[in-house]
Order: structure tokens, then sequence, then C-alpha cells
């Protein structure tokens, strides 16, 4: 490894080895999840799954693997994020490919996903959808989990369309879903409807970009994370015209952060074209996701 300690001569770097020498480094250049950050890393260069290093535990590694391992220990210390360097996330059991274009799969956004999904599952051919796709993380698991649905899903970046495209054709639903290209509702044709519309905006406050995480405020795309001076620009017009894109008690669900839960609530109701406002938590019981239908 570039900065480890000189090897002596004969000394071998094998799996234990190259582990035991990067946990304590990536820990102490800032990472949460070192140990896991360790492992999909070396199973990386290694080419194998991460179960089979425990397998292998006393193997050396090839210098190829060594050199590979070697520039991507470097990078993740220079906080650029684990999924980037290997070029996949899982999200709700599926794998996406991801890019500097999109934004890295959350599992918060599962929240939005689950509820969008047992909306959709019981109609017999619902029409869903998503608003700012990046990778295509909730139409994808919505078209592979709902057989029926036709989904659409739009974003700004065109870049971000041919990840998201690429990502459904490897779970076979790419002639399920449209891509269109645009801003929010703009590419639609008038008065097209939908019974679902999700959307995980942009939603950090300008102003609070610089206080996040590096690996996110140096690598994730700032489109998709910047909300404009309060977070809600992108919230506020969803909101204002998504009613003549929903059909009557057709759902909007918006996820949000923590902390936008109520002036969100009060966005929807100053509105007065919806009901059944609710807020939803996620799996850390924080508000997550904000729901509403269209009245009438
Ligand atoms: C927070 S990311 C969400 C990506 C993905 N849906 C997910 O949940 O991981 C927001 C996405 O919205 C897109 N976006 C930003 N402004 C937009 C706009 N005005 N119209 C359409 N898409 C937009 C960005 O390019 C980005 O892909």
């Amino acid at each position: 490894m570039s900065d480890a300690p000189p090897t002596p001569a004969g000394d071998v770097w094998t799996v234990k080895r190259i582990l035991d020498w990067t946990i304590p480094h990536l820990k102490s250049h800032g990472s949460d999840s070192p140990r896991l950050d360790a492992e999909i890393l070396l199973a990386h260069a290694r080419g194998c799954p991460r179960i089979q290093l425990y397998t292998n535990y006393d193997q050396p590694l090839t210098d190829g693997q060594r050199a590979t391992m070697r520039d991507l220990v470097k990078r993740r210390a220079a906080a650029e994020p684990v999924a980037y360097l290997v070029g996949h996330r899982e999200f709700f059991g599926l794998e996406f490919r991801v890019t500097k274009d999109v934004l890295i799969p959350r599992p918060d956004t599962e929240t939005l996903v689950v509820d969008a999904i047992e909306t959709s599952k019981p109609q017999a051919a619902p029409r869903v959808l998503d608003i700012g796709t990046g990778s295509g993380c909730i139409a994808i698991a919505l078209a592979v989990n709902c057989p029926n649905a036709e989904v659409t899903a739009i974003d700004l970046s065109l870049a971000a369309l041919g990840i998201a495209r690429e990502n459904s054709e490897k779970h076979n639903v790419a002639d399920r879903i449209r891509w269109l290209h645009g801003d929010l509702f703009a590419p639609l044709t008038a008065g097209e409807q939908f019974d679902v519309i999700a959307s995980n905006p942009p939603y950090i406050a300008s102003a609070e970009i610089e206080t996040l995480a590096a690996d996110v405020r140096l690598n994730e795309p700032r489109s998709a994370l910047d909300g404009g001076p309060d977070g809600l620009d992108l919230v506020r017009r969803l909101i204002a015209d998504a009613p003549q894109h929903l059909v009557s008690q057709g759902r909007l669900l918006i996820e949000i952060s923590s902390e936008q839960a109520d002036a969100v609530t009060q966005l929807l109701t100053a509105n007065g074209r919806y009901d059944d406002i609710t807020v939803l938590k996620d799996l850390a019981k924080q508000p997550r996701v904000v729901r509403a239908a269209r009245k009438d």
C-alpha cells in the first residue's frame, strides 16, 4: 500500500493482512464504516463476492490486485464514496450502476418506494410518475415490484437518464418505463394524468451544502442536492403543478428532510387541492415522506 509501513522482504500481503491494515487506515481518514468499506473494496479488487474474503483469508493478493486495492484505498481515504469507486449500490434488494452523474440511492428512500408500491399494487394498471429519477432506483424498484404498473420517469440530467435506462435493462423492465428529459412536469403531454406521482427532489438548503460530509459534498451531483435557499424550491413547484397531473384521489409522495415535515404539510394545506396529508417516518423513526391525495 502506498503509505503502509515498509514491507519486509519476503513478507506476503494476504487478504487478512490487507484488511488489518486498511480498516484502521480508513477509520483514521474519517470513514464511519471502515470494515465494510475495506471489505467491499477488496472484494472488488479481487473480483469476488465479499463473503469469499473470509474463506480465502490467508490467500496472497496478486500484484495486479494489490495495485488496484492501493488505488481504491487512496481514493476512499480522500473521501470518494465506495459506491462510485466500485460502480454500484444496492437499493430495495436490486443492484444499481452508479456514476458521479447520479445520486447514490439511500436506504431512506425505501420508505417512499414501499408506500408507492402499496398504493399501486392493488390497482389493475397503475400509472406512476417518478420525477428526478437519477439512477432510476425508484422507477425501477416500482416496475419490478408492480408488474402491472406503467411507469414514466423524468430527469433534467441527460447523463442520469442514460444510467437509469441501463439499470432498467439490467432489471428487465426497460420496456415498461418511459424515460423523459426535462424540467419537472414539462416533458409530459398536456392533461396527462397519473395515479401516483413520487419524487425525491433535491431538498438540501443551498447554504447547508458546505456543511455536508466530504463524501457527499465533493462527489455527488450538486443538481441532485441543492434545493435553493430553504431547500424547498422544487417541492413548492411539485406541490403547485402536481394536481393537474393526478387523477382524482391520486397520490403525491415527496421525500423530505426530517426538519421539513411541517413546512411541506403547510404548503400542501395552503394549496387547497389536497387532502389526506400524512407524514411517513423512515426506519430511524424520522419524518421522511409527505403524502397527499388530490381532492375531488
Ligand atoms: C435527490 S436526486 C434523486 C435521485 C433518485 N430518484 C434517488 O432517489 O436516488 C434528485 C434528482 O432530481 C433531478 N432534478 C433536479 N432538478 C430537476 C428538475 N427541475 N426537473 C427534473 N429533475 C430534476 C436531479 O438531476 C437528480 O437526478
